[in-house]
């Protein structure tokens, strides 16, 4: 049968005017006639950046991409793409993780590309590409940053955010010197790559295999390991296997494949955001996807590694011990190993072929690390659209729990007060934050997981229950309740709680109550004292986001980005 012409041909491929201007400005850069002849074009979109300090391996792994094509005869051609470093942007990296789908996007449709290679490591990076590469639907495969070396402090291993978590509360309580904590600054990110935790940068890697979009050990190997640019090395000679069999996104990430991300996040105990990173995706690719997919699926999941937040390894002893594909192994029947993946292997071949080298990082269905994973989605009068929390990061003593509601109205009457002497709050008391959705801050930043108040921390206390519409760095632990929908500034119900009113969780009946009566609520409701503030926001970006963002229930995608668009372009440039 014959192959349909590839998308690069309508550009390099035709002998008049047109062919001229494309190909001409092109071999300004040293490119010889016949690496127009017809081979594929493959686009590598990298986020590097010396702002996203995870993401600062990508310049070389890019090179290794590219000896790759050349060798398998295509023709490589490295674009940027928009760089979010968690650690250095403000207000949030996730205010502009649709910002970077859209340039994605846009950048791969409007240029001669057969297939794309995304090079992204730090957490918002890697969803965004993915979701722009979706929208466009080309052959796709994904090489990530890697994860940073283990951080070290006096002996110890110490992990990225969540050890930073433990040490400011410790130096808050008394417990920890400030030259102590100066030192374990240095200590803890000793190389370039990614959290070293499973937070959100190596849940996505993960999920990224799970979904078969990468070749298998791409989460977990070392940032600076050499085995990463092997992978980077046979990603490029993969992917112009794939353009040549015309084997797109959509054919690799189908709704079986979300389920294996799903399965695979519960048995890693993955970030809180990979919920909204999926859910986004999924729309993108038109797959269903609901919040419920992640309580339902992952409930009969064991938390099977041992990692930081959740645990007590790092992501190099993950990789020592197996990585994923050991986690696939060791979910068995669970797996949907029909599933095909770009390596051309199933995932179930690719769980065939693993091996666990360490059964105290990855354990057994049988020896698990806790006995069920996976995130709760909870729903009441307080999140009619459903919250999530993750079980395996909170205290068990507090997955039941009633107490008086102790309102901070935003961030920073939260930082105003919390330390305050006279703040009335005990142990028992339930902390709510509002103000930090998507619409309300805007870009719903990880502050979900208040630290608790001075007072309370020197007395020993180090878990509440904490309630918001904000998210939660995949670093951080607690029972912590996120992603309230809807959010205070889309008039959710979150917005009417009051200092004094008790609110329930039940986790296991996954509800979450606010024991307020209706005509109680629907007076604070009218009174427009106790009205929301307008969004500041009247221009640019910013603005754009808040008048389309979606609620977290749609992944917090812009509700005009929804769907795709295919590769075509009907128009000529000239
Ligand atoms: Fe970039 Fe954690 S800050 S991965």
């Amino acid at each position: 049968m014959a192959r349909k012409p590839l998308r690069s041909a309508h550009t390099y491929g035709k002998l008049d005017r047109d062919g001229f201007i494309h190909r001409s400005w092109m071999k300004s850069q040293g490119l010889p006639d016949d690496v127009f002849d017809g081979r594929p074009v493959i686009g590598i979109c990298n986020t590097w950046s010396e702002l996203t300090p995870c993401n600062a391996g990508l310049r070389d792994l890019a090179e290794h991409v590219k000896r790759g094509v050349w060798e398998a005869g295509g023709l490589p051609l490295e674009f940027p793409a928009m760089s979010l470093g968690e650690t250095q942007m403000r207000p949030t990296a996730m205010l502009f993780r649709n910002l970077l789908a859209m340039e994605v996007e846009e950048s791969i449709r409007g240029n001669p590309i057969d297939g794309v290679v995304l090079l992204g490591g730090c957490d918002k990076t890697t969803p965004g590409q993915l979701m722009g590469a979706a929208s466009v639907d080309l052959p796709t495969m994904v090489v990530s940053s890697g994860p940073m070396l283990n951080g070290k402090f006096r002996g110890k291993d110490i992990g990225s955010g969540t050890d930073v978590w433990k040490f400011s509360e410790a130096v808050r309580a008394g417990e920890m010197t400030l030259a102590d904590f100066m030192s374990a600054e240095s200590g803890m990110s000793r190389s370039h790559g990614v959290c070293m935790t499973m937070g959100t940068a190596s849940t996505m890697a993960s999920l990224v295999e799970a979904l078969g979009l990468s070749l298998p050990e791409n989460a977990a190997l070392p940032a600076v390991d050499g085995r990463r640019a092997t992978l980077a090395h046979l990603t490029g000679r993969r992917i112009v296997q794939l353009v040549r069999d015309d084997v797109k996104m959509s054919a690799i990430a189908t709704r079986e494949a979300f389920e294996n991300a799903i399965l695979t996040h519960a048995a890693i105990g993955g970030s809180t955001n990979a919920v909204l990173h999926l859910i986004a995706l999924a729309g993108r690719l038109g797959v269903t996807l609901e919040q419920e997919d992640f309580d339902r699926l992952g409930r009969d999941i064991p938390l099977l590694v041992d990692l930081m937040p959740s645990g007590r390894f790092l992501m190099e002893d993950f990789c020592y011990a197996g990585g994923v594909p050991a986690v696939f192994k060791a979910l068995g029947s669970h797996l949907r190993g029909e599933a095909i993946t770009v390596s051309g292997l199933t995932q179930a071949q690719i769980a065939d072929m693993a091996r666990c080298d360490n059964p105290e990082v990855i354990r057994t269905m049988e020896a698990p690390v806790a006995p069920s994973s996976g995130l709760w989605v909870l729903r009441g009068n307080l999140s009619p659209g459903g919250a999530v929390m993750k079980p395996s990061a909170a205290s068990p003593e507090l997955l039941v729990h009633t107490g008086r509601a102790v309102v901070f109205d935003s961030i920073e009457d939260y930082k105003a007060r919390i330390d305050l002497p006279a703040l009335d709050v005990d142990e028992t008391c339930v902390l709510v934050l509002k103000g930090c959705g998507p619409k309300g801050y805007p870009g719903m930043p990880e502050v979900g997981n208040m630290a608790l108040p001075a007072k309370l921390l020197a007395k020993g206390v180090r878990d509440m229950v904490r309630i918001s519409d904000a998210r939660m760095s995949g670093t951080a632990f607690g029972t912590v309740i996120l992603h309230v929908n809807p959010e205070a500034d889309a008039g959710g119900p979150l917005a009417l709680v009051q200092d004094g009113d008790l609110i329930s969780l039940d986790g296991p009946a996954r509800t979450l109550t606010l024991q307020v009566s209706e005509a109680e609520l629907a007076r604070r409701a009218a009174d427009p004292a106790l009205a929301r503030p307008a969004s500041p926001y009247v221009r640019g970006w910013a603005k754009l986001y808040v008048d389309t963002v979606l609620q977290a229930d749609r992944g917090c995608d812009q509700d005009f980005l929804v769907g795709s668009s295919g590769d075509a372009v009907s128009r000529e440039s000239h």
